[in-house]
């Protein structure tokens, strides 16, 4: 197969680098791809969210499968076009994406399929949002309806800080038409963690469960981010909680998205709160997760073109996959400056050093290739720039050869959280 990824991130240099071992892939291209995912695939330089470009390109390189890694270009129908002109594609139709494009819409399919989450209200009148917070009163959850990045939540102590995100969303609209309607929902108590799930319309086969460190700073603390690290497995999301997220959850959702005439095909990725009414979903997502795909190819022992394939083809129901009892954990390495305006052009070295470290990977996620002088440099050229990822017996194992790698990479320019995977290893040290 010709196979092609979309996208330019660490997730889909994990993506690149497991579907580059698969037999069944003779030739690998990854649109528009970065330095690290030029070493397992052919990049082209066409924008993730070019869909003419992309189609056009399609078509003349005759590329029999297409998956599509981040949000964007399934928000804008790639999916649909590709399948329009006969391109077998692994991802949601527009229509099935907007289960994350938009909040609204997903809440109102969960009330309507009986997937367990939070009680909200949706608004699109400020005074109306505010009379409502003033009425459920405080801890309470503020979300813009669109996309924004990760950062259109507000998780609010008092009633004041509420209103005041009300109006930023609403009034100021610091996310644009993303703050044009507002969920408003109860606050929910628990532990946090993300489940993934193939899909081909009908048919979900479960993944495995990673938790991700959203916050800057140690100890979580500090601005979110777009996560800082994640590992797997979660020691709570155990086998019967595994089968009661895909009884409540997962397949409801796939049979809500079928019935409205919007069957969804691609990766589930719900965001849960484990709470002591069993878990509740805070959101989905229609892609992998980033970082946390980088640790479910970590520990995904099967080939995952066929799976992709199969999900493509309507055709999981008897599928199966298997894992790495390992661990697997993933250190994001940002740039100064993030999660605000990371510092851009600051040159990486030891990157070769780093992924000599036993059963570790270093993944690309915002890195450029530059020549200086006569040499050939990587530098930085975003937010989060690497992906240091591990393998090993436990989570504290694999903790320990990720960070014995991240201190080979010597880039002044940039940081890690020194604290990736605390809450397994805890747990692990009893
Ligand atoms: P979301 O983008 O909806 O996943 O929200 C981002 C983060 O905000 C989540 O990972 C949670 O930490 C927090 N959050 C979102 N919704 C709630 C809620 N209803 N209760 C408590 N925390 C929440
Ligand atoms: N790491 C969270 C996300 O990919 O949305």
């Amino acid at each position: 197969m010709r196979v092609l990824v979309v996208g330019s991130g660490g997730r889909e240099h994990a993506l690149c680098w497991k579907i580059a071992d698969s037999p069944l892939c003779d030739a690998l291209f990854c649109a528009p791809g970065n330095p690290g995912i030029a070493a397992v695939a052919t990049c082209i330089p066409v924008s993730a969210e070019d869909i003419d470009g992309i189609a056009l390109w399609v078509a003349k390189e005759r590329i029999d499968f297409v998956m599509v890694g981040p949000e964007g270009p399934l928000v804008l129908g790639l999916v649909d076009r590709l399948r329009a002109e006969g391109v077998k594609v692994f991802g949601p139709t527009a229509a099935a994406a907007r289960l994350e494009g938009s909040k609204a819409f997903m809440k109102d399919l969960f009330a309507k399929y009986g997937v367990p989450t939070a009680w909200y209200g949706r608004f699109t009148d400020p005074a109306k949002a505010k009379a409502f917070i003033s009425e459920k009163g405080a801890p309470i959850v503020v979300k813009a309806d669109g996309l924004a990045a990760g950062k259109g939540v507000v998780v609010a102590r008092t009633v004041a800080e509420a209103h005041q995100a009300v109006d930023s969303m609403m009034t100021e609209r610091v996310f644009g038409d993303a703050g044009r309607e507002l969920v408003i929902e109860e606050f929910l108590e628990g532990e946090e963690a993300s489940f993934f799930a193939l899909v081909d319309g009908q048919n979900a086969l479960p993944l495995i469960a990673a938790q991700d460190h959203k916050t800057v700073g140690d100890g979580d603390t500090g601005p979110n981010t777009g996560g800082m690290g994640a590992y797997s497995p979660v020691a709570l999301v155990d086998e019967p909680l595994q089968a009661r997220i895909m009884r409540e959850i997962i397949e409801p959702t796939v049979r809500g998205l079928a019935a409205e005439g919007a069957p969804f095909t691609g990766v589930l990725f719900a965001g849960l709160m484990l709470t002591k009414d069993g878990p509740k979903t805070l959101e989905f997502n229609v892609r992998f997760g980033d970082p946390e795909c980088q640790v479910l190819m970590m520990r995904l022992k099967s080939d995952l073109l066929p799976a992709l394939v199969a999900a493509a083809d309507g055709q999981l129901a008897h599928f199966d996959l298997r894992w790495h009892d390992d661990a697997g954990l993933v250190v994001v390495m940002a740039a100064n400056g993030y999660p605000g305006t990371p510092e851009k052009g600051t040159v990486i070295d030891g990157l070769k050093d780093a992924a000599a470290v036993e059963d570790v990977v270093v993944f690309h996620a915002g890195t450029k290739a530059e020549i200086q002088g006569d040499k050939r440099v990587i530098v930085a050229n975003g937010g989060r720039v690497l992906g240091v990822a591990a393998r090993g017996p436990t989570v504290a194992a694999a903790q320990k050869r990720a960070y014995e790698a991240v201190d080979k990479i010597k880039w002044p320019g940039g940081f890690s959280r020194r604290d990736i995977g605390w809450r397994a290893v805890k747990r692990e040290q009893g």
